[in-house]
């Protein structure tokens, strides 16, 4: 049976570099191609610290998927102006995609899925590749049934781009949705700056401060108790397991699917 080729979007980042090392050292994928806007022409394998992998940075995307063995998939973790400059160019060719990158608006999640369709090739969209994660939005959910107040913090690194996380957003829509109801106690964003923002009703406290990985506690208030449930990731590798299930089963679908929940 042919391996399957795993061409790692924005490879030489925090995320990429992980992709890569867990690629290359698992039995039935191998890295077929290294795509990012930084050092291009290097060996990705001396990039992550390992031997040379024969396979060389570039930023050419069509280039690389036209001339890489199939079947392949590619793993995006760049910034949201980068995938939808390079995602689109691999479904336009039928190759499936998965994105850990975060901060799209549903008008652009919804194109991806047209896409997909469109050209037969599937596509995995995560805020959150930890199961840890993924149970913890799956039982806030759950709680929000029993509680009517809930607010969350979440805590990622200085550099992240978007607030809040693609995880909290996804935790306070699955809170919300379904009937379940949280009132977030008084005090709005406009006259209380320092009661962070409400988001789909939901009170979201982003903490952005160096050192952090991912990071989230949510928390329901009762009468006289509260209940906290918490996730950390420490490191990077949290996420590599569900990153290598999507990448296994992402071409079994045309189209979308949002969420490491909808495929576990
Ligand atoms: N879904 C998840 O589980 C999960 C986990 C962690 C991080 N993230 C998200 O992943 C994304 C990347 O995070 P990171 O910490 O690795 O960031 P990073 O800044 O370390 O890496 C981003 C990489 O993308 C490259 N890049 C930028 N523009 C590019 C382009 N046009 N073409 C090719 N490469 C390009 C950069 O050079 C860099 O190497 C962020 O959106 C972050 O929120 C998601």
């Amino acid at each position: 049976m042919d391996l399957l080729g795993v061409v790692v979007i924005g490879a030489t980042g925090k995320m990429g570099r992980e992709v890569v090392n867990a690629v290359n050292e698992a039995d039935d994928v191998y890295v077929a191609g290294a795509i990012d806007i930084s050092n291009q022409g290097a060996d990705i394998g001396e990039m992550i610290g390992s031997k040379p992998l024969g396979v060389f940075i570039s930023d050419d995307l069509g280039t690389v998927l036209d001339n890489a063995k199939k079947p392949c998939v590619v793993v995006d973790f760049t910034r949201k102006d980068a995938v939808l400059k390079n995602i689109p160019v691999a479904l336009m060719k039928g190759v499936s995609a998965v994105i850990g990158t975060t901060g799209f608006t549903d008008e652009e999640i919804s194109e991806f899925d047209k896409l997909g369709k469109e050209n037969n090739a599937g596509i995995m969209l995560a805020p959150n590749f930890s199961l840890g994660a993924v149970l913890m939005m799956k039982y806030a959910k759950e709680l929000s049934r029993f509680y009517d107040q809930a607010e969350i913090i979440e805590y990622h690194n200085d550099k992240k781009i978007d607030s809040p996380s693609g995880t909290a957003k996804t935790t306070a829509d699955g809170m919300t949705k379904d009937d379940n109801s949280i009132i977030t106690g008084v005090g709005s964003s406009d006259n209380h700056p320092c009661r962070g923002g409400d988001f789909n009703g939901v009170r979201v406290h982003s903490v952005r401060l160096k050192s952090m990985i991912a990071h989230q506690e949510v928390l329901f208030a009762g009468h006289g108790e509260l209940l906290t449930i918490r996730h950390d990731s420490f490191s990077r590798q949290s996420f590599m397991p569900g990153v290598l299930m999507a990448v296994r089963k992402v071409r079994e679908w045309n189209g979308l699917k949002y969420g490491l929940d909808s495929i576990i």
